[in-house]
Formats: structure tokens, C-alpha cells, sequence
């Protein structure tokens, strides 16, 4: 992309050329419209984005700071969490606030649950459970509020094995979490007997339904058999939903509900002497953005049941027939029993790196994400992806059978800097490395990385160099002796 560097002008530019600029940037970005994506846009096309925007162009400056102020936002919110809280089987008692993602959604249950946890019972050094597949929010939550997180190990399913989480609990523990699904392989954590398990040693537990919120209640209502999740298991005490996930809203929206407020009144912030008045929050911002609330009113109303059990219907077939592709192609195999329309495939073939097939599928015009333990391709399946579904997996096909012919492609490109990531044993140095990759971008200098080429071909530090030499060493030697 060849554009002119950017200083703020003496002058006010002309508008067309300001917009046509915003375009120019764009151009390169993931094709989503076209379904050459996987995660990061829940796109339904033209009509239902330009409705969306009008929504949320009505609500644009509006501020949910203060829900004495704009009482529209404070309805918004009120219906939102009424009607998802309703989808996720609460009852009366049933009570939450909306966030800006599921991000925020994830931290806030941990400050809650710490906060309670240290008036109730007298919690000063607060631990939580975790299987090893919950997301990357629960560790950020742990860092950012100071609580231990321990990880319990998967069964053979890749789901929360029960036994390791009880061998967890200790007088500490403030929090259990399962999910439903998890975000690497798409699949659902035994919430039925991790609510046993909570009731019984009175510990909060909490459903990361970031992703299922919007999908399994209508997985269910759509004759499809899924153990319990929700509020029906009574072990449960609250569950995050992203209505900008699933459930089709704009950026920036998601809910997080408890099963009453005795839980809910730990997230809430008040601070009664600040010189700018008393100050009151929800959750863990200050000004909360208007038109968010409102496209994810106006998603809800305008899709409606019908909708979006149509909409998750088209989603399942559609992750089916990739499903079955996937696994008809001899080198690959889907990882588990997927059922909610996500879902992670790796190699079963020594001679097949999956990254490189992620070089491959990158170059073919896919955005593709990549996991680590296993080595594994994501997907994330919308109603959309119907329309794609035969050219991902002939081209998924090709790119299989190209990187069987071409072995050098596992130790270059983008490649190589994943399979550095995902196997160096030294992961100090991978954190180094990335901190570093970070202070690049959002330095002064505000650098674009290229990951096929920035740090395994470029790397112009001392650590940098250090941790490519090691990488291509360490694949180096996997390949020869098929370790790892
Ligand atoms: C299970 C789960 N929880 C939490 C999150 C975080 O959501 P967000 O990216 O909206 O902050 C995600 C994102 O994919 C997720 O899959």
C-alpha cells in the first residue's frame, strides 16, 4: 500500500478526500463480504450491516455512562439482557448488564467473584479453575486482577476433566469456569458436572457462552440433543453471551448475566467521593458507547427466533459439509465432535506441516487462524459460509498436496515463525519475542509486521535473531525426528 504518511493537517481537508483515504486503507483487509473469513466478522450481508448502521448511527453519540442520562440506552440494555437472559434459561431472579465484548464480559466475572469471594469468606489470595482451553480473556482477567489462575488438564475429549478440576479447589478458590463451547476446537465443557461439583463445594460457576450464547439455545430448540449448559444446571451463577458474535449485533456489544443480583451487586463500582461527583459504573468502563446497545436491540428485534434458528440451521449444515470434507481428506482430521459450528482440524500426517497448508490457504486469498497445542486451522462457521464451502475445500485440497510436494515450505514464510511459536520449549523467549513485535507496532515508529517475514527473515535485534535462530533449529530437528 503506497500512502502518504499522515500528520494532523493545518487545515480542515476536504471530506470526499478524507473518506476516500478511510477506503484506501481498507483495501487490503480480510474479505469477510466474500466469507474469505473465519472469525472476527459475523457478517450477514449488505442489507443487514446497512440496517445495523442506521441503528447504531441513531444511538452514535449517545453515552451509557450514566444510565440517569440517556434512560434510551438504560432500556436498550434492560431488553438486551431480558431477552438473552431469557435464551439462556434464567428465571425472575435473573440479572446482568451488557458490555463491550466478551472480553469485558470475562474480566468482569472475575472481579466479581474476587470481590465476593473476599467479604464472604475471607479470600485474600483468590484462585480460579480453568480448563486449558478457556480462552485467552481468563488469563488476562488473572493478571489484570491479581488471581491465581490454575489450569485443569482436558480428557481425551478435549473437555474439562472434572477430576483435575476437584483436585484444584482449595480454600482459595473463587471462581470455576467451563465453557460452552471453547474457542480452540468449538466444543462443550461437562457444565452439568462442573455445576455438581461448584454446588457442592459452594463455589461460583461461571459459563463462557461468548461464543454459544446465540447458537446453542437454538441448537436445542432445533431438535438437536446438548447436555445441559445454562441456568437449568444449578451449580451455574452466571453466563457471558456475545451479541456481537452470534448473535449478529455490531462491534462492541455482549452481556453477562448472574442467576441474582447477590452476585451481581460485586461487579458494580461506586466511588461516593470524587471532587467530579459520586460515581457510579456497571462495568469497567467509564463512557459506554450508545450506538453499540442499540444495534444489538435492533439485531435482536429484527432477526428474531425465526431468524436466527434459520440462520443457525444454515450454520450447522454448512460446519457439517466442512466437517465431513475436511475429514475425507486423508491428511487431515477434525480434532473432537464439534457441534456448534466451530471447529479446529489438524495434520495426522508427518509430511503435512499445517501451518505451511496455512501459507497456502493465505496465499489463495482465506484469512486463516491457527491454534497451537495441537497444531491445528480454526474455523468459526456462519450461515454465509454455505456459499464457499466447496471452493474451501477444494482449495484446502490443493494446498494439502502441494506442501506434501514441497517439505522446505515448513521452516519459511509465516510457517515458520507459528511453528516457532507453537513449539519452542523456551516460551519466556516466544512472550520476549511478541512483547517485541508489539513494541515495534505501537512504537513511535508504529511498524506493520509481516509474520511470514518480520521476525524469522528480518529480525534485527539481538533477541530477536536469537529466537529465530532457535526456531528454525528446533523445526529443524522435529522434522528430523518427528518430536513434538
Ligand atoms: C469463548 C470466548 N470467550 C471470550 C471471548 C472474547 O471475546 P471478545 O473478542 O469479544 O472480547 C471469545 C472470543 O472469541 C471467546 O471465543
Amino acid at each position: 500500500m503506497n500512502l502518504p504518511e499522515i500528520t494532523l493537517p493545518k487545515k480542515a481537508r476536504d471530506k470526499q478526500e478524507i473518506l476516500q483515504i478511510l477506503r484506501e486503507y481498507g483495501k487490503n483487509d480480510p474479505d469477510y463480504q466474500n466469507s474469505r473469513t473465519w472469525s472476527l466478522v459475523y457478517y450477514l450481508g449488505e442489507d443487514h450491516t446497512r440496517f445495523l448502521e442506521k441503528a447504531h448511527n441513531m444511538y452514535f453519540s449517545a453515552n451509557g455512562l450514566n444510565p440517569l442520562a440517556f434512560q434510551s440506552l438504560k432500556r436498550f440494555e434492560s431488553d438486551v439482557v431480558k431477552i438473552t437472559s431469557g435464551l439462556l434459561c434464567g428465571d425472575k431472579n435473573t440479572a446482568g448488564v451488557m458490555t463491550t465484548g466478551g472480553t469485558e464480559s470475562c474480566l468482569l466475572a472475575v472481579k466479581t467473584y474476587r470481590d465476593m469471594a473476599r467479604e464472604c469468606k475471607g479470600i485474600k489470595k483468590p484462585e480460579m479453575i480453568v480448563p486449558e482451553t478457556a480462552h485467552v480473556a481468563w488469563e488476562k482477567a488473572s493478571a489484570y486482577f491479581n488471581v491465581k489462575i490454575l489450569h485443569a488438564r482436558l480428557d481425551k475429549n478435549y473437555r474439562a476433566d472434572c477430576n483435575a478440576v476437584k483436585k484444584l479447589i482449595s480454600r482459595n478458590t473463587v471462581m470455576i469456569l467451563g465453557s460452552a463451547p471453547q474457542y480452540p476446537h468449538g466444543l462443550i465443557d461437562p457444565i452439568v458436572e462442573l455445576g455438581d461439583i461448584a454446588s457442592s463445594k459452594k463455589i461460583p460457576l461461571h459459563v463462557d457462552a461468548c461464543i454459544g450464547g446465540y447458537l446453542l439455545p437454538f441448537i436445542e430448540k432445533l431438535g438437536y440433543k446438548i447436555a445441559p449448559w445454562d441456568f437449568r444446571v444449578p451449580g451455574v451463577t452466571s453466563i457471558s453471551a456475545d451479541t456481537h458474535k452470534y448473535g449478529f449485533a455490531a462491534k462492541g456489544a455482549s452481556t453477562i448475566i448472574y442467576r441474582n443480583t447477590d452476585f451481581l451487586k460485586y461487579q458494580f463500582f461506586v466511588y461516593e467521593n470524587w471532587p467530579g461527583g459520586v460515581f457510579a459504573s456497571p462495568g469497567l468502563l467509564g463512557t459506554r458507547p450508545g450506538g453499540a446497545y442499540a444495534a444489538a436491540w435492533a439485531a435482536l428485534q429484527a432477526i428474531g427466533e425465526e431468524g436466527y434458528l434459520k440462520l443457525t440451521k444454515e450454520t450447522l449444515e454448512t460446519a457439517q459439509r466442512l466437517i465431513q470434507g475436511i475429514n475425507r481428506i486423508d491428511e487431515l482430521k477434525v480434532i473432537g465432535a464439534p457441534i456448534a459450528g466451530i471447529f479446529a482440524y489438524k495434520s495426522v500426517d508427518k509430511a503435512v506441516n499445517i501451518y505451511a497448508v496455512a501459507d497456502q490457504m493465505q496465499e489463495k486469498g482465506w484469512h486463516v487462524d491457527r491454534l497451537q497445542k495441537p497444531e491445528a486451522l480454526h474455523a468459526m462457521v456462519t450461515a454465509r459460509h454455505a456459499q464457499i464451502a466447496g471452493a474451501y475445500i477444494k482449495d484446502l485440497k490443493d494446498a494439502v498436496r502441494h506442501v506434501k510436494k514441497h517439505p522446505e515450505l515448513a521452516t519459511s514464510g509465516a510457517a515458520a515463525m507459528y511453528g516457532m511459536i507453537a513449539n519452542i520449549p523456551a516460551r519466556g523467549m516466544v512472550k520476549k519475542t511478541v512483547l517485541k513485535m508489539f513494541a515495534d507496532m505501537y512504537g513511535p515508529e508504529a511498524k506493520m509486521i509481516d509474520p511470514g517475514k518480520a521476525q524469522i527473515n528480518n529480525g534485527h535485534d539481538e533477541q530477536t535473531d536469537l529466537a529465530t535462530k532457535t526456531a528454525l533449529w528446533y523445526l529443524k530437528l522435529k522434522q528430523k525426528f518427528g518430536r513434538g
